[in-house]
């Protein structure tokens, strides 16, 4: 979503902040722009499209200020535009913001009486004027940003450069993420702090009614009262944003081969069960109900483990969409309710707002993060790592397979702690992930034969029974964003109640099928589709190949393994199918249209 990236140094900064949108790029956005103090006054440049179109265009007529804030903005109010992109101006003010204005019509219609003239369609643009008009009654930039920020409803992250104040940055975060830095060659503020590398080594996380003023010789945050404060300070990965793919066509591909390394490390950093009831608020033997709460590939990771804590520890447990459950009237709180939000950014607005509200109720949240220092990662009240390392592409992969691995490590240690037996049975079967998952690595070439097979589809479907549902879900997920086939997922068993209307010879479906409890019920509704001629990829095990092999039209094998881990072994398939069926598309798959990698509005 809408990415800032802002500087102030002792030399030109057009360069880098050129650079600082580009590392943004991943969080997915249709055009961009930068404003820099030229000679007392401000200069915008402004794109639609890549930040390559950006950067050709400010090579023409290089800025030479040394200082100025940039910005990649996903559309929201108003089209792709370059009347549109960010910065927003208004006499003496460029803004840059990230968030939503809610009550912008009301703000436009005062803003417009006092006299001003709007360009942009944009929600954004109220801000330089407000900050205009609160500077024109003889507020210093600040104040003007604060008092424009107490007027705003909804959520914002704020970049302002005045002329009044040439050597100050201002900043104003309210819900949107923003970090910022200090090093050698000045200050910088980024929405991501990994964007900060090389400008500094540490980065401060504003909080919610932060600001900030940085100059060349320092950072000062104030916290919403005006007070000096000092903020969680996060180690900026210098390989993270920075680093291209590794010799992979794509940071997809190689997010995907990364996979058993980032299940191994998460297998050593969380072997014991000490290491991860050691982070807990919380007593799993007094747990009585668990509410999992993510959206979109971390929500299908919450349906799987909302099975595995029934299952494995005996707790009852339910899964919700935070954009839902957000605002859906809840029944009154349990003793010894808990909640699990999840998510690889810690930025989802929605998934953020869920958390506000089961504190509000005084449910103890654990968070399951990947970004160190984001929101979730810090409100939450105890935090588990998700330890994916950075991940770049849009559509997640080994984000998804981290959420699973640890839910996994936190069930046995559930479980464990409640007594159940069987745990070490389970967590071999899970130490053994990593092999299986390179097995399946190691069969890409078949996955991209049947790609080749596919790529002409106008939809395809998944299904599966029990453990492997949420991983035909995911995997027509998968497949939607990056190669914008229409894919959906069923529940085996549901698709003679109406799905089933869909197949037909043109249609295939994934059928995710390996031998254990559910096989042979799974199998009978694979049969049910073949009979209608549907075309049958099966995703599953030898034994469910040989068995289903006179109605299989492909197949991808995968490892035989307890049905405990079925379901992450499976996922890798599909995430190597929907790249390649992307690629062959001749898509750009790291960043598909309209998604954005964090979803900072609700
Ligand atoms: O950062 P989060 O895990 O909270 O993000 C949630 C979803 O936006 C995300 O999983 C999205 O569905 C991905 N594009 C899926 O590949």
């Amino acid at each position: 979503m809408c990415g800032i990236f802002a500087r102030v140094a002792a030399e030109p900064v057009a360069d880098t902040l050129i650079e600082g949108l580009k590392r943004l790029e991943y969080r997915g956005y249709d055009s961009a722009g930068i404003a820099t103090l030229e000679q007392g006054g401000i200069a915008r440049i402004c794109t639609v499209g890549k930040v390559e179109a950006l950067e050709a265009a400010v090579r023409s007529g290089p800025p030479k200020g040394s200082i100025g804030i940039g910005h990649t903005r996903w559309a929201t109010h108003g089209a792709p535009s370059e009347r549109n992109a960010h910065p927003h101006i208004a006499p003496g003010v460029a803004v840059v913001h990230n968030g939503i204005i809610e009550n912008h019509r009301e703000l436009r219609q005062g803003l417009s009486d006092l006299g001003a003239t709007f360009r942009s369609e944009t929600d954004s643009e109220v801000i330089p004027w407000m900050i205009s008009h609160h500077m024109a009654s003889g507020a210093k930039t600040m104040d003007a940003l604060r008092k424009a920020g107490e007027d705003m409803k909804g959520a914002f992250a704020v970049a302002a450069l005045t002329e009044s104040e040439p050597d100050t940055l201002h900043a104003l975060r309210r819900g949107s993420p923003l970090a910022v830095g200090f090093g050698d060659k000045g200050a910088a503020l980024a929405s991501d702090p990994n964007a900060l590398a090389g400008f500094a080594r540490e980065a401060f996380m504003l909080e919610d009614g932060d600001s900030a003023e940085l100059s060349r010789s320092g950072v000062d945050i104030r916290n919403a009262q005006g007070e000096k404060v000092h903020r969680q300070i996060v180690t900026i990965d210098d390989t993270a944003l920075t680093t291209g793919s590794d010799g992979y066509a794509h940071h997809m591909l190689k997010e995907i081969h990364e996979q058993p390394q980032v299940i191994q490390r998460i297998l050593s950093t969380y072997g014991s069960t000490g290491s991860i009831l050691g982070r807990l608020t919380f007593d799993f033997r007094r747990v009585t109900r668990i509410t999992l709460i993510a959206c979109g590939t971390s929500y299908l990771a919450a349906s799987l483990a909302r099975r595995w804590f029934q299952e494995i520890a005996g707790i009852a447990a339910e899964v919700a969409i935070a954009s839902e459950f957000r605002y859906e009237p809840l029944a009154p709180v349990q003793p010894g309710e808990i909640a699990i939000v999840i998510s690889q950014s810690g930025e989802t607005a929605d998934t953020v707002g869920a958390m506000h509200r089961l504190k509000e109720r005084g449910i103890p949240v654990l968070g399951l993060v990947n970004q160190a220092g984001s929101t979730i990662a810090r409100e939450a009240d105890c935090h588990i790592p998700l330890l994916a390392g950075p991940e770049i592409g849009v559509a997640s992969t080994k984000a998804f397979v981290a959420q699973l691995t640890v839910l996994a490590r936190i069930v046995l240690a559930a479980a464990q702690r409640r007594g159940h037996s069987g745990v070490s049975i389970l967590h071999s079967a899970l130490v053994r992930v990593p092999d299986s998952v390179s097995a399946v690595l190691h069969n890409e070439p078949a996955v991209m034969d049947v790609a080749q097979r596919v790529l002409q589809a106008r939809s395809a479907l998944f299904v599966g029974r029990g453990h492997l549902y949420p991983v035909a879900l995911e995997g027509a997920l998968k497949m939607k964003e990056t190669s914008y086939i229409h894919a959906e997922g069923f529940a085996a068993g549901e698709l003679k109640h109406g799905p089933i209307a869909l197949v037909d010879s043109t249609t295939p479906i994934f059928a995710l099928a390996s031998s254990g409890p559910l096989f042979e019920k799974c199998a009978s509704n694979i049969r049910e589709i073949a009979a209608r001629g549907g075309r049958i990829v099966l995703v599953g095990d030898r034994a469910a190949l040989l068995a289903l092999s006179d109605v299989a039209t492909h197949a991808l094998t995968v490892p035989h393994c307890p049905d405990f881990v079925q379901p992450i072994i499976s996922t890798i398939p599909l995430q190597l199918l929907a790249y390649h069926v992307a690629v062959q598309r001749g898509l750009d798959v790291d960043r598909p249209r309209n998604l954005a990698k964090s979803v900072t509005v609700e």
